[in-house]
């Protein structure tokens, strides 16, 4: 690979057309400008193969978006293909229960600690929201604190700031968030709501480590308040482990939610518990939906957790983010810039400081068009894949020490401009 962007004629103009008819035009929050950058980033991909990606003008790229996490093995990796081609021939969609489903269940059983009832659903929101409904129903209770971001179903979405059309306002009394690690905070909204919270939903890792025993003592806390701790496993899941990020804690919750990377790109979620509160709620809660037993995604899941089973695909992906986030903050050492790539390995995130310490949105957007301009696609967050090189990796480093350089002449003149208007 080399420099070799040179045009985005074709995705400039599919974007053209995609004004017209596509509400709100991007599909994921994510992909808006925020993260690419507009005029550096190509608008739409055409066909991906492992850890590249090629843009409707032909384009190459080394990607990290990885579909917004849902590619775990790469674009267009042999035995999903396989299992979704050979499962094409027989049928997508049945009106019994799929086999495929058994199969799938039996899996998520065998791997996860806190699976032994499983209910498939198609996206993370509602895999969320049917883990929320579930706690609800079990406990008899009616707030909910979270975490981040769980997707756009009104319980969640009506505690954020934005877009709040069609929202009902009532039912944001009901939703609390907290952040990551402040157990404090945790503890007042339980005492603010005494003996009716249902549960607390969170991430499990998000980019800052649990400190002070947060998740243990959350799940403690949880449960001497008579509330759930759900596990938002829609991205950790499959991509941290085979079990979830909960069996690399060691530390089961009582329901999660996993998606994203459940199919490895096909779109498949679900919900699970231990028996004890999945049965519990069978014949009250309402978690039915046409396309759960769809075969196809059924089918790319089993090939994914086979995989996962049978390759040390965890260990590699490890291996690659790790390399990546070491290599990466010593290079911004070297180079003197405020540049740090944080978090797992599986997961990974870049922040930029300027000299006043705030987040350096603009040298952010610098850094990330100077990697695009050389065909490494960045957006938000950094997931490596499996099927990433060791040539990938070389190449995306090498870009980074070209961006990074930029980024400083940028940040350099930047603070020469300012100190020239404070000198007296
Ligand atoms: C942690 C988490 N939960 C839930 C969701 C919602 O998933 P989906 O977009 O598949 O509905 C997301 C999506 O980014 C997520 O990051």
């Amino acid at each position: 690979m080399k420099n070799n962007i040179k045009k985005l004629d074709i995705s400039e103009e599919y974007w053209s057309r995609a004004e017209k008819t596509i509400f709100s035009l991007v599909q994921l929050y994510d992909e808006g400008s925020g993260s690419h950058v507009r005029g550096s980033y190509p608008r739409f991909i055409k066909r991906g193969k492992h850890g590249h990606i090629w843009d409707m003008d032909g384009n190459e790229y080394i990607d990290y978006d990885m579909g917004l996490g849902p590619i775990l093995l790469g674009y267009c990796y042999d035995p999903v293909d396989r299992a979704v081609m050979d499962q094409l021939g027989l049928g997508m969609e049945f009106s019994l229960v799929s086999p495929q489903e058994v199969e799938y269940a039996e899996l998520v059983c065998e791997h996860i600690p806190c699976a032994e009832k499983v209910r498939f659903l198609k996206t993370g929101s509602s895999a969320a929201e049917a883990a929320v409904r579930v706690a609800r129903a079990y406990t008899g209770k009616k707030h909910i604190i979270r975490g981040e971001y769980h997707g756009w179903h009104e319980w969640t979405i009506a505690a954020e700031g934005y877009r709040q059309g069609g929202i009902l306002p009532e039912v944001r009394q009901y939703i609390h968030t907290c952040r990551y690690n402040d157990f404090d905070a945790f503890e007042s909204i339980f005492e603010k709501n005494r003996g009716d919270v249902a549960a607390v939903i969170i991430e499990p890792l998000i980019i800052d480590e649990p400190q002070n025993n947060f998740l243990h003592n959350l799940l403690d806390f949880c449960h001497a308040n008579g509330a759930l701790l759900i596990f938002d496993e829609v991205v950790t899941g499959f991509r941290f482990d085979i079990g979830g990020a909960q069996k690399v804690l060691g530390l089961t919750p009582d329901l999660a939610a996993f998606g994203k990377a459940a199919a490895n790109g096909m779109p498949l979620s679900f919900v699970t518990g231990p028996k004890e509160i999945m049965d519990a709620v069978d014949k009250d809660v309402y978690l039915f939906t046409t396309f759960g037993g769809e075969r196809l995604s059924l089918a790319a899941g089993i090939a994914v957790i086979k995989e996962l089973r049978d390759k040390a695909v965890n260990e590699r992906i490890m291996a690659i983010g790790g390399r990546l986030k070491s290599e990466t903050n010593k290079m911004a050492e070297r180079l003197g810039v405020n540049i740090s790539l944080r978090g797992y390995a599986p997961r990974l995130m870049f922040f930029f400081k300027d000299s006043g310490g705030n987040y350096d949105f603009n040298g952010k957007n610098i850094f990330l068009q100077e990697c695009v301009k050389r065909g490494v696609f960045i957006g938000w967050t950094v997931f490596p894949c499996y099927t990433h090189t060791d040539q990938d990796v070389d190449y995306t480093l090498n870009v980074f020490e070209e961006a990074m350089k930029v980024y400083k002449n940028h940040a350099d003149s930047l603070n020469a401009w300012k100190s020239l208007f404070t000198r007296r």
